[in-house]
């Protein structure tokens, strides 16, 4: 009966890890999938999730199951971390999370309860937003609209669409998918003005914040990352949160990551969390614990913790600092709007304004390795590569 299935597209980003996988050219700047790099082109093990790991393997007396919301500890400690230790979000019984598969199982989870909750919601996504962002929440069933975000060619946020799209066409219960910070795939972040529009333009209109954090750590710092959350988390009554350790604790592969639903009550808080159990017992029973207990350990104690800040904060100053050397060479050059972009836009992505047929020549002629839509990986890049990066992007241009 399987000859009866259609066959998969290749997927935008995880297809492209072979595709550059395959060129052998020694000149080869590989800036396709969202995972950190180091100055020689390594994804290592952080050092503090090595010590972890050290530690669990001597402790950990038994693989029993731990439950169908995960680690606790994790759970709570990592909220904590992102939304502050006392607030009121922490400290109110309002906030209802569990262990997810990452963030991307945060976000099916929480996009899962908002669908009991409100069957008739429409999850609003950012025009672009994350290639999976679609078919990863429209395979709940819920409806999914876009609102413009960003121009790629004057290289800007549309604040002013963003919003008229959201006042116009949103209705009392839908859902608005925001990105807490390091916008994938633009980089372009809201500034802390915008954050207090949106989030008063939500307020009137009902619409309830679902945010995806994936990325808390690498734009401006831990703290400032977390800002849009925050403001949000101390004016709505309701919101969903889902949050990753993948890119900022290193930790990918292990898959992990938080959904968080903020209630107007502790007693719906419980709710949720039952009904986010319950969900997450339907799809995979549990999540799995190795990735999270090792986040555990590190935010458990103030040693490891401190050594994580130092290594994530180097993370984000090399990637700030690629995104200076790049934007200089390509001002060199008199691209004066993608130097300033690029310098000013935050994490891992920026989304250059080429073509898919531009994408496709930097690839084939140039062994540089970007998505279809032009999106790059800064963290990809070497200082020795970047003047060879600006050359080539402005040989396609
Ligand atoms: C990315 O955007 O490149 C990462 O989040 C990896 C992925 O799963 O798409």
């Amino acid at each position: 009966m399987f000859e009866t299935l259609s066959a998969t597209p290749p997927d935008a980003i995880v297809g492209m890890i072979k595709i550059a996988a395959a060129d052998t050219n020694p000149k080869k700047i590989d800036l396709g999938v969202g995972i950190y790099q180091d100055k020689v082109g390594a994804t290592p093990v952080m050092r503090a999730v090595k010590e972890a790991e050290k530690r669990l393997l001597r402790e950990e007396d038994s693989k029993k199951y731990i439950g169908i919301h995960g680690n606790p500890a994790f759970n709570s400690l990592f909220s904590k971390l992102i939304f502050g230790a006392n607030s009121e979000a922490i400290t109110s019984g309002r906030l209802a999370t569990a262990q997810a598969a990452g963030g991307s199982g945060a976000l099916r989870l929480g996009a899962e309860l908002i669908k009991l909750a409100n069957p008739a919601a429409t999850i609003w996504v950012s025009t672009p937003t994350w290639a999976n962002h679609q078919p990863l929440i429209g395979s709940t069933g819920l409806r999914i609209k876009q609102y413009p975000y960003y121009n790629k060619e004057t290289q800007r946020i549309d604040f002013d669409d963003m919003c008229a799209e959201l006042r116009d066409n949103a209705k009392v219960g839908d859902a608005v998918l925001l990105h807490g910070c390091c916008h994938n795939p633009t980089g372009a972040d809201l500034s802390e003005s915008q954050w207090q529009t949106i989030a008063d333009l939500m307020l009137e209109k009902n619409l309830l914040p679902f945010v995806d954090l994936a990325y808390a750590g690498l734009g401006d710092g831990l703290a400032q990352d977390s800002y849009g959350l925050r403001l949000l988390a101390g004016i709505f009554p309701e919101l969903v949160l889902a949050a990753s350790c993948s890119k900022n604790f290193g930790l990918y592969k292990e898959r992990v990551g938080l959904v968080g639903a903020l209630c107007a009550t502790p007693d719906d808080a419980k709710l949720a969390h039952g009904q986010i159990g319950l969900t997450m017992r339907r799809m995979i029973s549990m999540p799995p614990d190795h990735g999270a207990a090792l986040v555990a350990k590190i935010l458990a104690d103030p040693a490891l913790t401190a050594d994580w800040k130092t290594e994530l904060e180097d993370m984000r100053v090399r990637m700030t600092g690629l995104r200076a050397s790049l934007g200089e060479a390509l001002l060199v050059q008199g691209a004066e709007q993608m130097a300033a972009a690029i310098t000013a836009q935050k994490g891992m992505f920026s989304l250059l304004p080429v073509s898919q047929e531009q994408a496709d020549k930097l690839r084939s002629e140039h062994s540089v390795f970007l998505l279809n839509s032009g999106r790059i990986n800064i963290a990809g890049a070497r200082t020795e590569t970047i003047d060879r990066l600006a050359d080539c992007i402005l040989a396609v241009l």
